[in-house]
């Protein structure tokens, strides 16, 4: 979390190309319709959270949240973690979390929150060189239905949904 402290101010001038690239392959695969409630854990600086519908964004760094002006797309923004997220179940008509999954302390816990308070459609944008990237896929398999699997060069992003057919 020390990290994302230090590097708050500068954190969209270093990303915000990259995270671009992945933005659009979940508005592709997503099927994002304008009346959806989207949630985006780990939505840090809000980049992550430019999508023409209602948009939730959660996490728990508090200076990438004072970054985050990208307020015209979040409807609001909630300081907290993933692992216990303050909502009811089945809240959410789709879930994403981009490049944030292996910061999470308890990475089945977080995407089991994530399973909880979806209702359906989830995509999960997962850092290849993470030292965690294979627990976190087992993760994805065992609690979501993987549609697709799409490279975006540092990140594989997951489409998945909720239920197994
Ligand atoms: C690489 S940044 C990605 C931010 C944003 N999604 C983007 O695409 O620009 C990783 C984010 O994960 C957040 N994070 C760390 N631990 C978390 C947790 N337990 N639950 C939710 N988010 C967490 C960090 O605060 C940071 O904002």
């Amino acid at each position: 979390m020390n990290f994302y402290k230090l590097i708050a101010k500068g954190y969209n001038g270093l990303h915000e190309e990259e995270q671009k690239i992945k933005l659009d392959i979940i508005e592709e695969n997503l099927d994002i319709k304008n009346n959806d409630l989207l949630l985006d854990v780990g939505c840090g600086t809000g980049i992550s959270s430019r999508f023409d519908c209602e948009v939730v964004g959660i996490d728990p760094s508090a200076e990438l949240l004072q970054q985050n002006n990208i307020i015209e797309y979040l409807s609001s923004k909630i300081r907290a973690r993933a692992e216990l997220m303050p909502f009811k179940d089945n809240t959410f008509d789709k879930v994403i979390s981009v490049t944030s999954i292996h910061n999470f302390q308890g990475i089945g816990e977080g995407l089991k929150e994530m399973k909880r308070v979806g209702k359906r459609d989830f995509a999960f944008s997962i850092l290849k060189k993470t030292k965690f990237f294979n627990e976190i896929e087992k993760e994805i398999n065992k609690n979501f239905n993987v549609k697709k699997i799409i490279d975006s060069k540092q990140d594989w992003v997951f489409i998945c949904s909720k239920f197994f057919k």
